[in-house]
């Protein structure tokens, strides 16, 4: 049996989710990759904070410590935000650290050049994660509609503004009450700005239609309205009326391009997207044989969250073990292979 071990760079909701499953799931995970797996040191910004997971983690405020421990062959990082973890992640590559992320921000602006740098040093980098929580939604767009068009993505992308506006609607909380539950339940972003401004649901809509159609979008090439904006009287006049507001990704082809947009929409109270509620997500793809197909779950929380970052690592796992690490044909990387590099 091979113990592989793995460092992890935050330790927050998703963090000690990813510890959690890690331990309580051994066995599980030993029968999937023939491996047992260790978190040997997580990266803290203040050791004191989190002395209940030092029995078996060894804490570390200092991420050299992680980059030189040559034990350490998998990196999980879930700090977010675009700085310092482009630095971290790059220097983590580049010293043949395979890398899982949950980093929506950071893929949406940089995934192509951070999987260029994989791909060089023959490292995985995957991030399941960064989209719907624990939907496997990249997986199966890059997986299971491998010969069929994809024609639109439209969905539900933020667990935290669903929330906030179910309570809104089902409860009468005001939108302020929402969003503080919402961070107690730790749905949302550390600062959730970009979750109730639409910009968390927008980077993940660019990483969606990578994946759907091989585009690489700039967020400022998307229209993005937030729920910051709305108050109460929005939510029951439009209850009043038979529709519920939802903050809406969508991303389709027009003619030869693609377009994307996020924003609050009306749908009406018996459509699917209707019924998804508090911090589930939901995302309809839509492709020219199959039609529409929906997809369904936890958008935000530790565990669900946590799950899909663990699929990353038991496939980065099973790579290390066939020595496949890198190999942008063994996983879901597909959509992101550079032209030059697919010759
Ligand atoms: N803050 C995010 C959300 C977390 O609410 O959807 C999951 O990406």
């Amino acid at each position: 049996m091979k113990n592989i071990k793995l460092g992890l760079l935050g330790l927050g909701t998703v963090g000690s989710g990813v510890l959690q499953m890690v331990r309580q799931n051994a066995d599980k995970i030993l029968d999937v990759t023939g491996c047992k797996l260790t978190v040997k040191t997580a990266l803290v910004r203040n050791l004191d904070n989190y002395t209940k997971y030092a029995a078996e983690t060894s804490l570390t405020t200092d991420f050299d410590e992680i980059l030189n421990d040559d034990e350490i062959k998998i990196v999980v990082e879930l700090m977010g935000g675009i700085h310092p973890a482009k630095e971290y992640i790059t220097t983590l590559l580049k010293n043949h650290k395979n890398v899982v992320t949950a980093n929506k921000d950071l893929i949406a602006s940089y995934g192509p050049e951070l999987m260029a740098v994989a791909h060089e040093n023959h490292c995985d980098l995957m991030f399941e994660a960064s989209v719907a929580g624990g939907i496997p939604i990249l997986r199966t767009i890059a997986n299971s509609f491998t010969a069929d068009k994809v024609t639109e993505v439209k969905g539900i992308v933020n667990g935290t503004t669903n929330y906030i506006l179910t309570q809104m609607s089902q409860q009468g909380w005001s939108y302020h009450q929402a969003l503080a539950q919402a961070q107690q339940l730790g749905f949302a972003e550390s600062d959730p700005t970009n979750d109730v401004t639409g910009k968390d649901a927008a980077y993940k809509m660019i990483i969606l239609s990578q994946f759907a159609f091989g585009t690489q979008l700039d967020i400022k090439d998307i229209a993005v309205e937030g729920i910051d904006r709305l108050n109460d009287a929005d939510v029951q006049q439009a209850a009043a009326f038979g529709y519920v507001i939802k903050l809406l990704g969508i991303a389709k082809l027009v003619n030869n391009g693609v377009f994307v947009e996020v924003g609050p929409v009306l749908i009406p109270r018996d459509h699917p997207l209707a019924t998804i509620n508090n911090e589930f997500n939901a995302v309809m793809v839509t492709a020219q044989a199959v039609g529409d197909t929906l997809f369904y779950g936890r958008g935000a929380g530790g565990l669900p969250t946590a799950n899909s970052v663990l699929s990353d690592i038991t496939t980065v796992t099973k790579n290390i073990i066939l020595g496949t690490n890198g190999n942008l044909f063994n996983n879901y990387q597909q959509p992101y292979i550079p032209a030059k590099l697919a010759d």
